[in-house]
């Protein structure tokens, strides 16, 4: 049993945050998990820049339907002024109810430019950053979140001073994934490190990420780092059922869903269907859109290889219900096979940062004049 997570004013009744993961968490996967159990339900990251821009796209990622309540968004930015007219943008016009801020993403795109993983090494700038989020987000009562990684690498980890601060400027909550950006998404989180975070800030909640694939797991993270909450992302992949098993965990019950292939199949239907709407009723990018959760839904299923081919090349939403219709519908749950990883993996990988960025924690001329023009085309996770 974990209490609700208290953001601020606001109550998550279910103490586990639905990572924000760049196209995947769109308003049709949102409020599918949604479905399944309480909790908060993140947005894919929105560049800053973009957004006060209103390119269409952004507008699209931050739209949500009248039935997801909190809305949560998730801004990726280098820059404190654009940072602040962005936040600005979002209570002013009442687009949402909780702001998370992106330090955790590690694609080269973005650590080359100074962003995401790589941007708290450059604490001054993380301060500033984030203070002027919280600062925007209180004119309208919006609680602000961080979300970070370990560090760069093992030799430049940042996490408990960028975690330290961030507490420091106001943030009501601060989210650790336990890997640095060299390893990526190889190898397991440590979740020391995020037993070791939540023991240096006492007074603000600690949201612990990395590695949770069953209820069991995020169990397991709360007994072990005593975090007030966790973050779940490639877990969920193909599973948004995993909310229902998570929420009977925080609840102090085990029953776990153990979905049949009917029910998998109508599943990643429905998902298919919201997301037509979400493309404005676009079907060919619906599809292109659901074919990156084929392998996800049927993980440990035996749905021939042929089927398989079909499904990640579909075009149509007729031609998706024909193929589903030609699964076996006595299949029935594979057991341990559709369970444990799934999703980005792989090894770890050179950390891509601008010229000089590890010399020092401040930014030199050229590293400052360098931010103000980065944001533009950026996503990624
Ligand atoms: C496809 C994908 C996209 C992601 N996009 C984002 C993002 O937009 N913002 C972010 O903070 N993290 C992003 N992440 C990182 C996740 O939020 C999360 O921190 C990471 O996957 C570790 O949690 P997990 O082990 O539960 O997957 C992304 C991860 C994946 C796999």
């Amino acid at each position: 049993m974990l209490p609700p997570l208290q953001l601020g004013s606001l109550t998550v009744d279910t103490p586990v945050v639905l990572a924000p993961m760049a196209g995947i968490t769109n308003t049709a996967f949102r409020r599918l998990c949604r479905e399944y159990g309480g909790g908060l339900y993140v947005n894919e990251m929105v560049t800053a820049r973009a957004l006060v821009e209103r390119r269409p796209e952004s507008l699209r990622i931050i739209r949500h339907e009248p039935d997801e309540r909190p809305r949560s968004v998730q801004l990726y930015s280098v820059d404190p002024v654009t940072t602040g007219h962005a936040v600005r943008m979002l209570v002013e016009e009442d687009r949402a109810d909780h702001i998370d801020l992106n330090f955790g993403c590690p694609v080269p795109k973005v650590t080359r430019k100074g962003g995401g993983s790589a941007l708290p090494w450059k604490i001054r700038l993380f301060e500033s950053i984030v203070a002027t989020a919280v600062r925007e987000a209180a004119r309208g009562g919006i609680p602000v979140t961080v979300k970070m990684r370990k560090g760069i690498d093992e030799d430049h980890l940042t996490y408990l001073e960028a975690g330290r601060i961030a507490r420091d400027v106001g943030v009501v909550a601060v989210a650790l994934h336990g890997r640095t950006a060299r390893q990526h998404y190889s190898g397991t989180a440590d979740w020391e490190a995020i037993a070791r975070l939540r023991e240096a800030l006492p007074d603000v909640p600690v949201l612990g990420n990395g590695d949770i694939w069953s209820a069991e797991d995020a169990v397991e993270m709360v007994r072990r780092t005593g975090v007030d909450g966790v973050v779940v992302g490639r877990g969920c992949q193909g599973r948004p059922w995993l909310f229902g098993d998570l929420q009977a965990a925080f609840e102090g019950c085990d029953d776990c869903y153990r979905p049949d292939l009917p029910m998998v199949s109508a599943t990643l239907l429905r998902h298919a269907k919201m997301l037509v709407p979400y493309f404005d009723g676009d079907e060919r990018k619906a599809m292109q859109d659901i074919r990156k959760h084929v392998a996800w839904y049927f993980k440990g299923y035996p749905v021939g290889s042929q089927l398989r081919t079909q499904l990640v090349t579909v075009e149509s939403m007729a031609q998706l219900e024909d193929l589903l219709a030609g699964l076996d519908q006595r299949i029935g749950y594979p057991g341990a096979d559709a369970e444990g990883p799934r999703g980005r993996a792989g090894s770890p990988k050179k950390v891509h940062l601008p010229e000089d960025w590890l010399a020092s924690q401040e930014l030199n001329a050229a590293q400052q004049e360098m931010i103000h023009a980065a944001e533009v085309d950026i996503s990624g996770g």
